[in-house]
C-alpha cells in the first residue's frame, strides 16, 4: 500500500522494541541454512529502522541476541558475530547521515574484542544525533541486567529506602529513556524470552506470525494500527 493511501495513525508509540524472531523457521521453509535465515534477518533491521523514522516512533530497541542464546551451537553463535560486526561495517555510515543514535544495552563482557570495539566506535560516531535512537540489544538478559543493577546500587552503598522504582529505572541499561510503549513479537510465540521484563511492565504487546524476515513496513504499520486501538488503563477504570 502507498504511504498516501494508509490511515492516518491516531497515536504513535514513542519507544518500540521488537523481538526478532523466526530466522532459522524462515531459512527452513526457504530450504537455506539457518545462517541465511539471520543474513536475511539482518538485512530487514534497515527496512524497519527506515518504516519507524517516517511513522514518527522516537526509539527501536530490537533483541539481537540474549544472554540464552551462547547456548547455541558454537558454529551458530560464531556466525551471528560475525554478521552483527558485518552490519555494523555496513551500516555505520548511512545510520549516522540519517541522524541514527546507536546504542547498545547487554553486557559487553564475553563479546569477542573485535566487535566489542566495533560497537563501541558506532556508539561514539552517532552520539550527538537525536533522530531516532537504536538501542540494540546485544549479549543482554532482563535477569542479567536487573542483577547488574543491584550490585551497582549496592557497591553505590545506597540505603533499603533510597531503593524507589524510578531509582532501579536508572541503574538499567536502559536508564533515562521512556519505557517501551509497544513491544512486537515476530514469528508467534506469546513470550518474553528475559526481553527488558523490568521496562515492559506495562507495555502493549503484540505478536505477529510473520517470521521477521518478512516483517516488512506494513507489517510494521499493522502492529503500529493494532496499538493506536489498545486502551492503556494502567490498573485504573476508564473515565476515572
Ligand atoms: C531470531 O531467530 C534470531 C536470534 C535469536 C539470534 P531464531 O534463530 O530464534 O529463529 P527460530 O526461532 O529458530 O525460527
Ligand atoms: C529471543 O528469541 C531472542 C532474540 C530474538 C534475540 P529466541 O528464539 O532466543 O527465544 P526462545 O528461545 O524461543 O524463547
Ligand atoms: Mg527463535
Amino acid at each position: 500500500m502507498a504511504t498516501e493511501e494508509r490511515e492516518p495513525l491516531t497515536r504513535v508509540p514513542t519507544h518500540v522494541a521488537i523481538i526478532m524472531d523466526g530466522n532459522g523457521r524462515w531459512a527452513k521453509a526457504h530450504g537455506l541454512p539457518r545462517v541465511a535465515g539471520h543474513r536475511a534477518g539482518t538485512e530487514n533491521i534497515r527496512r524497519i529502522l527506515e518504516a519507524c523514522v517516517d511513522f514518527g516512533v522516537k526509539i527501536l530497541t530490537i533483541y539481537a541476541f540474549s544472554t540464552e542464546n551462547w547456548s547455541r551451537p558454537p558454529e551458530e553463535v560464531e556466525s551471528l558475530m560475525r554478521l552483527f560486526g558485518e552490519v555494523i561495517d555496513r551500516e555505520t555510515k548511512r545510520l549516522k547521515a540519517q541522524g541514527v543514535q546507536i546504542r547498545h544495552i547487554g553486557s559487553l563482557d564475553r563479546i569477542p574484542e573485535h566487535l566489542k570495539h566495533k560497537m563501541l566506535a558506532a556508539i561514539e560516531q552517532t552520539k550527538d544525533n537525536d533522530r531516532l535512537i537504536l538501542n540494540v540489544a546485544f549479549n543482554y538478559g532482563g535477569r542479567a541486567e536487573i542483577v547488574h543493577a543491584i550490585r551497582r546500587m549496592m557497591a553505590d552503598g545506597l540505603a533499603p529506602e533510597q531503593v524507589t522504582e524510578e531509582v532501579v529505572s536508572s541503574y538499567l541499561y536502559t536508564a533515562g529513556l521512556p519505557d517501551p510503549d509497544l513491544v512486537i513479537r515476530t514469528a508467534g510465540e506469546m513470550r518474553l524470552s528475559n526481553f527488558l521484563i523490568w521496562q515492559s511492565a506495562y507495555a502493549e504487546y503484540y505478536s505477529t506470525p510473520v517470521y521477521w524476515p518478512d516483517f516488512d513496513r506494513e507489517e510494521l504499520y499493522k502492529a503500529l494500527v493494532a496499538y493506536s486501538q489498545r486502551e492503556r488503563r494502567y490498573g485504573r477504570v476508564l473515565d476515572q
